[in-house]
């Protein structure tokens, strides 16, 4: 990777994700490759919001690499309830370990961080910024599914305040991807997100419903409206429960179809689509551990070297 940090997918070349997502594909063909092989080193983990897939497969991710973790804990119970700002407490962590992995309410709280510290911060999610740990899984979970060229994604749901799909939707401007962006107008992509993506010349459009769109799909990603992040309680509850799917809904799909969600869902996905060959929002989130592994590995290791050597060193697309 071109910076210690990860802060943003737009940091990320296709050389970049490539490269995480060989090792993830390693990692996840044989994790005993990768015992130990970071013994000795301490990885922090700080959400000052709440977490369960990216904080557990983040510190089993490391447990794996033999690294130790060094929990934070609930803002309530740290020294952020007294008043401590990010910049010190992330400043007084450095001096605790040889990584952080941060998630923040507010939007740019990385950035900051990263200009504090001299180890990686992983941006664990900023708000409704971005996600890109979340972004490397997504991919891992469609490069193994479809490959990642040739690609015609949907993007569903809560466009505006969804970090895993600003994250997402940038990282797809490295691969010959058709993005298809299906929300109520009222949660379209951020004008940064649009601007970012018209100046990559990325193949976009966006729709009010997914019927139009459906059946040309390779990937259906659905994403949860952000009630969390909605100024106003009314607007979120005017547009809550749109752009939901269930099996019915995907009778038009492609027989390949496969239907992604960073999760935790709410109602945008009926139980029963997990019964469908389609559904891939759980095989998603178990992905968290091998393309965490890769990422910590990468960031902790040497940059000139590209992981154990394995079976599977030669199996790449
Ligand atoms: N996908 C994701 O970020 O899930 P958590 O909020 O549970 O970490």
């Amino acid at each position: 990777m071109r910076q210690d940090h990860l802060i943003t997918a737009t940091q990320l070349s296709r050389g970049d994700i490539e490269g995480v997502l060989d090792r993830a594909r390693k990692a996840a063909a044989d994790p005993s490759a990768y015992a130990g092989r970071h013994a000795g080193t301490v990885l922090a983990l700080c959400f000052f919001e709440p977490s369960t897939r990216t904080r557990m497969s983040f510190d089993a991710a490391a447990k794996r690499l033999g690294i130790d973790t060094i929990d934070m804990g609930d803002v309530g119970s740290s020294s952020v309830s007294k008043g401590e700002s990010l910049a010190d407490t992330v400043r007084v962590i450095e001096g605790y370990a040889d990584a952080i992995v941060l998630r923040h309410p507010s939007e740019g709280a990385a950035t900051l961080a990263a200009e504090f510290v001299d180890v990686p911060v992983i941006n664990a999610g900023d708000g409704a910024g971005q996600h890109p740990s979340q972004t490397l899984l997504d991919l891992h979970t469609i490069r193994e599914n479809h490959g990642l060229d040739d690609l015609t994604v949907g993007i569903m749901g809560d466009l505006k305040y969804g970090r895993t799909v600003h994250s997402l939707a940038t990282a797809l401007t490295n691969f010959d991807a058709r993005q298809h962006f299906i929300s109520p107008q009222s949660l379209r992509l951020p004008r940064s997100v649009r601007f970012d993506l018209h100046e990559t010349g990325a193949q976009v459009r966006e729709h009010d419903e997914l019927a139009a769109v459906l059946p040309e799909l390779d990937v259906l990603y659905v994403t949860r409206i952000q009630k969390e992040r909605f100024p106003d309680e009314n607007e979120y509850h005017r547009v809550a429960g749109e752009y939901q799917i269930d099996a019915d809904t995907l009778a038009d799909a492609a027989a390949d179809l496969t239907v992604m969600h960073p999760l935790p869902r709410v109602d945008e996905i009926a139980p029963d689509v997990d019964d469908t060959d389609h559904a891939r929002y759980f095989e998603q989130a178990h992905n968290g551990i091998p393309v965490r592994m890769a990422l910590l590995d990468t960031l902790l290791g040497d940059g000139a070297d590209d992981g154990p050597t394995t079976e599977t060193e030669t199996d790449h697309e």
